[in-house]
């Protein structure tokens, strides 16, 4: 184990099982080292290949009764579930086709109601202010990965 010298006491503030925090100090020369800390124990699935989702498409999934769409813009990929906050209901009437005419925001075929790509969130039609319900994913090694 390492140790730092000569730098100052830290304080670590730790939540308990009550969701209390509670606050020590820790003298620098009994601290280790620190490069990586997560407490995120989510596990990730492959989605698809991002070489299935060229940049400006979107693509929908249907993971065992649970449909999914991804959409490739800007170089980001966002995953959503397929379901109107409307109506509870798939957005698309063509397969795989998720956005407006203008390629830059996110259509329901049904009612047009029209969400941003970034958060989901709906700014106008039928649902305006509530959201699609976006899915943690990333991009590693040419793979679209998500949270289920
Ligand atoms: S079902 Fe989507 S806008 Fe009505």
């Amino acid at each position: 184990m390492n140790f730092l010298c000569g730098t100052p006491p830290i304080t670590v503030a730790c939540p308990s099982p009550e969701g209390h925090f509670f606050a020590f100090l820790i003298p620098a020369s009994r601290y280790p080292v620190v490069t990586g800390f997560t407490t995120d124990y989510t596990v990730m699935h492959t989605l698809c290949s991002l070489h299935d989702l060229p940049e400006g498409s979107t693509k929908g999934f249907d993971l065992d009764g649970t449909p999914v769409f991804a959409v490739h813009l800007a170089g980001k990929v966002h995953v959503y579930r397929n379901h109107c906050p409307h109506l509870g209901i798939p957005l698309e009437w063509v397969p795989d086709q998720f956005l407006d005419v203008t390629g830059t925001l996110i259509q329901c075929a049904s009612h047009g109601a029209l969400f941003l790509i970034e958060s989901g969130r709906c700014v106008a039609g039928p649902c305006t202010g509530q959201s699609l319900k976006k899915l943690l994913s990333e991009v590693v090694d040419g793979e679209v990965r998500i949270a289920l």
